[in-house]
């Protein structure tokens, strides 16, 4: 076989077969094939596409690139959660605790990346002591005791998505719906998940900026897990102003503890209960959504998701008592208020410039190796759709100044304020299954 053969066949749209594209993922992973050729290739995908068999061939190339985590120790039917990302989305520290009590085996592996806030992982931090470093066989048991554990990324995953996606970032081949599906199929097939629910955000703040794109980038992914034999289900969601209300790590944490208290603010709340009944169904512990939806609610009003947080804190060192007083977490110096400068009616919050306002205050990641500040972010007290009066506090920012006017001209920047009334966006689109 030859690469350029192999180009030129896909630039004329035509369908490779599982060996040719074994050959080029196989090529690319041990250096054989170089950067310009594999860049050729990314475009002629780019521009061409990809039939649904390929896109299967190529997320197995990629998952057989490197390891695979193996959760056969683990009882039960494992599903993963992964969000395409975006702003103030703590779904993750709420999902997982809620699903692991009613019994769903949650054997999270979690990063912490770039971005606006830290990952989950980051967030985790926030609680004195909490750390992901347990080996195998601990964290096995934990999950097979408290159907709940959380260790960082290790070992060799997807090294052929790893090195793609870089070469995707420079030569203008991200925003390809196959090549994106592919990358993160590969991903959650590898960490050994048998079933999987994606939350695919749509929105100015998403990487999806609409609706047709989303679906189609559920569809595809729906559709390569359930031909390996992994069952997938994907939620669409708005992404047209942050999720929660928090925006920072120890902020994002106290917002889950609210959510499991049942104080949560209403979107967080309403897409983990259905992320969350996605996930006891295909873990099997219910047969209907309805019932799988029941038995989460109850779980919260019981104290029965919280109680599960308390125990798979402290199982890996946090101290679960910011739990009863949230005042242990890390907390910013400087607390104060940004005020509506007119009244009307909230029309728009720029999640981006919301995340980059967090990001500057410290929050998130600029590079690999920045440090993030656990306690600072924002919290938002005004939402799409609701009614304000010029005065009335829009977010409160904690940081470690007593003024911030970056930031603050960002946060401006993100409200747009509208005389007339507007209705809050959709929360859920669709449930691609
Ligand atoms: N996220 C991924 O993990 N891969 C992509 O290709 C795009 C977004
Ligand atoms: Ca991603």
């Amino acid at each position: 076989m030859r690469m350029v053969e192999l180009i030129e066949r896909k630039r004329d749209g035509h369908e490779l077969n599982k060996a040719e594209i074994d050959f080029v993922i196989q090529g690319y992973t041990s250096g054989e094939i170089p950067d310009y050729q594999m860049s050729a290739f990314a475009m002629a995908i780019f521009f061409q596409g990809m039939s649904s068999e390929e896109r299967v061939h190529l997320t197995m190339a990629m998952v057989n690139s490197g390891e695979q985590i193996d959760l056969s120790a683990i009882q039960g039917i494992k599903v993963d959660k992964h969000s395409t990302g975006g702003v103030g989305d703590t779904t993750t520290m709420i999902v997982a605790p809620m699903v692991a009590s009613v019994g769903v085996p949650v054997a999270k592996m979690s990063g912490r990346g770039l971005g606006h806030t830290g990952g989950t992982i980051d967030k985790l931090e926030a609680v004195p002591g909490f750390h992901v470093e347990i080996d195998n066989q601990q964290f096995n048991h934990l999950v097979n005791t408290n159907h709940i554990a959380i260790v960082g990324q290790s070992g060799n995953l997807t090294p052929a998505d790893k090195k793609l996606y870089a070469l995707r970032d420079v030569t203008g081949t991200v925003e390809s719906i196959p090549l994106i599906a592919s990358s993160i199929m590969s991903k959650k097939i590898a960490s050994g998940a048998d079933a999987i629910v994606l939350d695919v955000k749509v929105g100015s703040g998403a990487f999806m900026k609409d609706l047709n794109n989303a679906q189609e980038l559920a569809r595809c992914m729906v559709d390569i897990g359930n031909q390996v034999g992994r069952h997938t289900v994907a939620v669409i969601s708005d992404m047209n102003q942050p999720l929660g209300d928090a925006v920072g790590n120890a902020l994002e944490i106290k917002e889950a503890i609210a959510v499991l208290q049942g104080r949560g603010s209403h979107n967080l709340t309403e897409l983990c209960l259905t992320l969350g009944s996605h996930m006891v169904m295909l873990a099997q512990k219910a047969n209907s959504l309805e019932e799988a939806r029941r038995m989460l609610e109850e779980s919260i009003t019981s104290g029965k998701a919280l109680e599960t947080l308390r125990v798979f804190l402290h199982a890996q060192g946090g101290d679960a008592t910011v739990i009863d007083d949230p005042s242990k977490l890390p907390t910013a110096p400087f607390i104060y208020e940004v005020n509506a400068l007119e009244d009307g009616c909230i029309a728009a919050i720029g999640a981006d410039q919301i995340g980059l306002a967090a990001m500057l205050l410290g929050a998130g990641r600029q590079t690999k190796d920045s440090i993030i500040d656990l306690a600072v972010g924002l919290v938002l007290h005004k939402k799409i759709g609701d009614k304000v009066s010029k005065g009335d506090s829009l977010l409160t920012i904690h940081a470690n100044a007593s003024s911030n006017p970056e930031v603050e001209q960002m946060i401006y920047a993100a409200y747009h304020i509208s005389p007339s009334p507007v209705s809050a966006p959709q929360l859920i689109y669709e449930v691609v299954t």
